[in-house]
């Protein structure tokens, strides 16, 4: 039947109301019946009576001014209590942030102290308080766990050529590892706890940024060798791992060089034409590096190597564009002094499940010894769950985001033109610095050069 046709019955047929009128209001209910069942209407109604009831939980929480300072005039001698006024409800993912104007005297401290109780009466499972603006705090309340169930890559760009997304934390924000502002990191986890799902999620990210990625993974490079086509050079053991990480240490020297000749402090102060690429170093299975089989001379000089390299690598602070992330399953003592030494200069933490406590310490008790006991109680049955150490907060509870090898594979496939080549990114053994670039930078790819310059506009901007 043509669209005239049905015009034309629905305006000269009347009886053709009669059927199609109570189809759409059975349609309706049955829509509002399945709105209701999924919870809509309750949240709604729950909302609301949160607010309503906000005067006597705001009491019962001590975040009202009664008395003598809550009076607005002298005349309004009954004025006896002043409730925080609720501005407004935001709605995310695991339930809302509520914002409040503070009353006069009152503190973030004190609104933090009351924070368990606002939970309570809220039933929320967490509520998170952090100052808004001047006169008002935001209350994040998470109704649902953001960790239960696995949580996917987010990639919304950030500003920040280092800034990596790899998760989610446990207040529900974005699980970023900043290796701009902490230079080097050390994941630390028992087989199958998600260490290498937390590299999946690392190399996603950061393989679409111009940085140059090397990896070294001592088991025999089963772990890395997917990334392989975004990688600059994979070293599959210790012998060829000494060659790869010499070189990196001629590039610190170099790169100190030329910003002693720049009279700059950092690669990070210099123009961006003239800044090296930052380079990001996978280590995996660290302690295979540290292990003597003791099978004679040649095998303790190549450990003596490897770790001295390694340790002047991590040494070096943010200021020469050098990162290690330096992943294995355990970093005790007993692997020799270079592994003490090494994680001393690794300040960023990531423990996921461990199989003893003290693996928990040696990777957390810098932080703080909460984030032990936290590292401990990780719950077993949900892979990729980690403590983390936290610029803002010290530490926290995050999870790895879910991304698959095969996942990481077809990122790190769809970005090997980013590959910066082995050869441009480290001079060659005796190359004098002047002779690798233009001012001592070693020439990288003008597609690469220009994504950096971008990179660092974007940076200044979101600075801005
Ligand atoms: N962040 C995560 N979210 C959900 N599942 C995960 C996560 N990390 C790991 N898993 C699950 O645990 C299994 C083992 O993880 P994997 O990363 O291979 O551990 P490891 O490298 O530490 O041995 C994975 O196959 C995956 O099913
Ligand atoms: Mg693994």
């Amino acid at each position: 039947m043509s669209t005239d046709e049905w015009h034309y019955l629905a305006t000269h047929v009347p009886v053709l109301w009669l059927v199609v009128g109570p189809c759409m209001v059975v349609l309706l209910l049955v829509g509002m019946a399945w709105l209701s069942s999924t919870g809509w209407a309750q949240r709604r109604l729950s909302g609301r009576r949160m607010t309503r009831q906000w005067p006597v939980l705001a009491h019962e929480c001590g975040l009202t001014l009664s008395g003598w300072s809550a009076r607005t005039s002298t005349r309004s001698a009954d004025v006896e209590v002043v409730v925080p006024y609720w501005i407004s409800t935001t709605a995310h993912r695991f339930g809302f942030v509520a914002r409040f104007a503070l009353l006069t005297g009152q503190t973030l401290e004190g609104w933090q102290q009351a924070g368990e109780r606002i939970a309570v009466g809220w039933g929320a499972r967490r509520v998170l308080i952090r100052q808004d603006t001047a006169r008002s705090v935001a209350v994040t309340a998470l109704m649902v766990d953001p960790l239960a169930q696995p949580v996917p890559l987010d990639t919304t760009p950030l500003p920040g050529l280092l800034a990596v997304p790899v998760g989610c934390r446990d207040d529900g924000s974005r699980w970023v590892l900043d290796l701009a502002a902490v230079p080097h990191w050390l994941i630390v986890g028992a087989t199958g706890s998600g260490k290498s799902t937390l590299l999946n999620a690392l190399v996603c990210s950061l393989a679409p940024r111009p940085v140059a990625l090397v990896g070294i993974d001592f088991k025999g490079g089963v772990e890395l060798a997917p990334y392989a086509p975004r990688l600059s050079r994979l070293a599959v053991d210790r012998a060829e791992a000494l060659p790869l990480l010499r070189a990196l240490v001629r590039l610190a020297d170099d790169r100190r060089t030329l910003l002693r000749e720049r009279g700059a402090r950092s690669v990070w102060d210099l123009d961006d034409a003239r800044r090296p690429v930052p380079v990001v170093l996978v280590v995996d299975e660290v302690a295979e590096l540290f292990l003597d089989g003791g099978t004679g001379r040649a095998e303790a000089s190549e450990i003596a190597g490897c770790s001295s390299a390694i340790l002047r690598l991590a040494q070096q602070g943010r200021a020469l564009g050098i990162h290690l992330v330096v992943c294995g399953q355990r970093v005790s003592g007993d692997l020799g002094r270079g592994v003490t030494a090494l994680r001393a200069q690794l300040s960023g933490r990531v423990c996921l499940r461990v199989n003893d406590p003290d693996t928990a310490r040696m990777c957390l008790s810098d932080v703080a010894i909460e984030a032990v006991h936290a590292a401990e109680r990780l719950d077993p049955t949900r892979a990729g769950l980690a403590v983390v150490s936290d610029a803002e907060t010290g530490w926290a509870v995050a999870r790895g985001a879910a991304v698959t090898l095969a996942h990481a594979r077809q990122a790190a496939e769809d970005t090997a033109g980013l590959r910066v080549p082995w050869e441009q990114l480290v001079p060659a053994s005796g190359h004098p610095v002047a002779a690798a670039g233009v001012g001592g930078v070693p020439e990288l790819p003008p597609h690469i050069t220009a994504l950096l310059t971008n990179a660092a506009a974007e940076q200044g901007a979101g600075r801005g």
